[in-house]
Formats: C-alpha cells, structure tokens, sequence
C-alpha cells in the first residue's frame, strides 16, 4: 500500500492524475493538500468523494508545520508536486506569488521531506520526490529542433522563471543530498477541468457565450498539445520506473499555431452546436510581454526507457474535451462566477 503526497490535486492536471490513479490502483492512499485557490476546486474531486483512499487536506505548500504534520502523521512514499501557480499572463502582472509559491513551496516540500526520509545509514527505502514541471523552462524554439532534456534551461517568463528556480532547487537536493527525486517536463495540456483562463477552455467557454476569443499577436505562435490523461500516465510511469534523478519530457509530436487551435473550436462548435458562432468572433490582440514564439517537445527518452506513449490523438482529445464543457455548464458557470468576473473584466476590458 503506497501513499501519495500529491500537492495541487484540485487544480486542472492534479485533479486528473487524482481520479486517474484512484480508478487505476486500489491500493494506494492519496493525501491532497491543496490551497483552493482560484484554480482549485474541490468539484473536480467529487467522483472521489466518500473514497478512503483519498484524503483532502486544505493547506498551503508553503507552510512548514503543516507539511511536517503531514509526514508525521502519514507514512508518504512518494511527493508528487503539481502545486504551483500557472498561468503565464498573471505572472506577468502579478510575479511575486509565483516566486512564493512556485520557488519557495516546491524548497518547503523538499526540505520537509528530506527532513522524514533522511537517515544516518541513507535514505528511506523506495520513497521518491516527484516535481511536475514544464517545457517552458527550455525557453523558445525557432521553426525546427525540439526540447531534449539536455537543452539548456532559458526561461523568460516570470512563470517559466519560477518553475525553471523549483527545478534547479529539486536537482540541488539530488546532487547535495543524494535525495531520491525525478522531474517531468511536459508540454500544453487540455482536457476537462482546465480553469477557463487558459486558451482552449476560455475559447470553448467563450464561443458558447458568443463573446470575442482574443488572440495574441499574429496568432502563428506554436504550442505542442497534449491531452491530461496522457500526461497523468507519465507520470505513473516516472513515478514507478523511471531513473532516480532523471528528468524526463513528456509530449505527444501535436504542434499547431494558436490560430489553427481558434479555428478548429470555432469549426466543431459551429458545425455541432451553434451554428451563429463563426469567425467573425476572432479577435486579434496586443500580443502578450515576452510570448515565446514556439514549443516543440522530443519525448524519446520517456519512450524509449519507460515505453510510454501518448493515447488520445489531439482530433480525438479536442472533441472529447469540447464535448465535456458542453456536458458541465455548471462548472464553468461555477469556477468563473466570483473573483473570476473581475480578472477577466479587468484582461480584456469587457
Ligand atoms: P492549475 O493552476 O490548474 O492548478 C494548480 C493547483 O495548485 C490549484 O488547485 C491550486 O489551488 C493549487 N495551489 C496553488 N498554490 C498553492 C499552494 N501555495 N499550496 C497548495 N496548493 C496550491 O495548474 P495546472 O495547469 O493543473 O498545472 C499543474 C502543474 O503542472 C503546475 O506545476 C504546472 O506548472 C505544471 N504544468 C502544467 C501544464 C499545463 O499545460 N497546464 C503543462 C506542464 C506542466
Ligand atoms: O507549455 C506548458 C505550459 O502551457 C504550462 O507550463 C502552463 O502552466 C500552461 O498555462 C500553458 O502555458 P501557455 O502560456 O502556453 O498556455 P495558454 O493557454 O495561456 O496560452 C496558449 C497560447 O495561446 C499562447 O501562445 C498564448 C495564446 N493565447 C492565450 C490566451 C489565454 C491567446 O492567443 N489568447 C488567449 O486568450
């Protein structure tokens, strides 16, 4: 029976690796400490509720005495650190959160585990610090190459820059402590439960409301998709098999202009919903501070070492994900309702 220190596991991916592993082991408890912040929620958990094997503590990553708490009360195998803030735009204005909790979380969790599985004689036997990360810290493309684990990090957003500082902190403890720990770098993801601030969820959300679907600079920026559960699976897989201080990327070969993504939303919506959302809702924007022009990830290395691949293909994964918006108004209606209303007011003036 392991037991999982999942960090996050209300937010968009940490949700879905939550209900991916919990349908898929019967044999493993999940302590959740989440801090429910705008982009949590505890819906997103609610196939799991009554479940013993989940257990959901509201917390904040940063606070040492509740994760020590937490170690001392449960015997953690495995930390598996999706917590962060994400989204690029609000690092921009707002930089110091990210520091807080993408820098200084992730070196709170590192140390508290240190601290429980640290022994004279080595560390604990079979227990593992997982850091989910992204392929943003690799920096940008040009028109060819991908990321490989060995590319030099070259963040540029205070996002990527945070998330790019937790990483070099996980391999500080790696190389300084000899702490047992393994890094994934995945690329964009979507799928259900995608906070609606993000591009394919707001433009889906936004087509059903017939309001603009704002695209930044020319639109030809590039982004390699990858739809959640493929990226939970991944994560399994390091989790259980992969090398002990390896860091591993995780993408699917899925790249498509942002404009091409804008178009294929409004085509299925158009065609199998509401035939009144057109193009003419496409609205071109000032471009956003720094936009890195294109990411593209080379996963041999998760394929070849642990033989995963991605399932769902992206003309699949986008229709199912459409498709689950349709199916939960509700929860768009919920998670946008509140402060939310007034981020969006404040980004794009209406
Ligand atoms: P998200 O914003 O949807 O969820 C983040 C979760 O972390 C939320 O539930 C939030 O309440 C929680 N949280 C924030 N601050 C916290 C704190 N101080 N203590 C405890 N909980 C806190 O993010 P996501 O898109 O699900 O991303 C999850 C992780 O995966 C992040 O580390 C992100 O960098 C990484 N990642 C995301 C993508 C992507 O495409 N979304 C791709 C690669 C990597
Ligand atoms: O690559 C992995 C990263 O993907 C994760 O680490 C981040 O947490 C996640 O938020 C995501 O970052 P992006 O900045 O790539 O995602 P976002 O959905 O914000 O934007 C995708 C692209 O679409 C990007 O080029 C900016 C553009 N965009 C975005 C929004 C919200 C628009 O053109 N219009 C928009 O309204």
């Amino acid at each position: 029976m392991k037991t999982y220190l999942v960090t996050g596991g209300a937010g968009f991916i940490g949700s879905n690796f939550v209900l991916y592993m919990l349908k898929k082991y019967t044999d493993i408890t999940i302590i959740n400490l989440d801090k429910l912040t705008y982009a949590g929620n505890l819906e997103n958990l609610k196939e799991v509720q009554g479940n013993p094997n989940h257990i959901f503590v509201q917390g904040d990553i940063c606070d040492k005495d509740l994760v020590t708490t937490l170690f001392e009360k449960y015997d953690i195998d495995y930390v598996v650190n999706f917590a962060a803030e994400s989204h690029v735009d609000r690092s921009i204005k707002e930089p110091e959160i990210f520091a807080q909790t993408n820098v200084l979380g992730t070196v709170n969790l590192l140390n508290c585990a240190k601290n429980a599985w640290e022994r004279e004689s080595g560390w604990k036997e079979g227990v593992r610090y997982h850091q989910v990360s992204t392929d943003e810290v690799y920096g940008s493309l040009g028109e060819t190459g991908y990321f490989m684990e060995t590319t030099p990090l070259d963040p540029h957003s205070p996002y990527s820059s945070s998330k790019a500082g937790a990483d070099f902190m996980v391999k500080a403890y790696s190389d300084t402590y000899n702490m047992p720990v393994t890094i994934t770098r995945c690329s964009n993801n979507y799928g259900p439960y995608h906070f609606p601030e993000k591009l394919i969820p707001l433009l889906i959300n936004n087509c059903l409301n017939h309001k603009d679907l704002p695209v930044y600079g020319d639109g030809l920026n590039i982004r390699d998709w990858l739809y959640v559960e493929d990226h939970c699976k991944a994560i399994d897989m390091v989790i259980r098999n992969g090398r002990i201080g390896e860091v591993y990327n995780v993408g699917g070969h899925n790249e498509r202009t942002n404009i091409q993504i804008v178009k294929t939303v409004i085509a299925y919506i158009h065609d199998n919903v509401d035939n009144t959302v057109t193009e003419d809702l496409i609205k071109y924007v000032e471009d956003r501070k720094g936009h890195d022009r294109r990411y593209g990830i080379a996963p041999d290395k998760i394929k070849e070492d642990l033989g995963w691949y991605p399932e769902t293909t992206f003309e699949v994964g986008i229709i199912k994900t459409i498709q689950w918006y349709l199916d939960n108004r509700q929860w768009i209606e919920n998670v946008t309702s509140g402060d939310y209303k007034h981020y969006y007011a404040k980004m794009y003036n209406n």
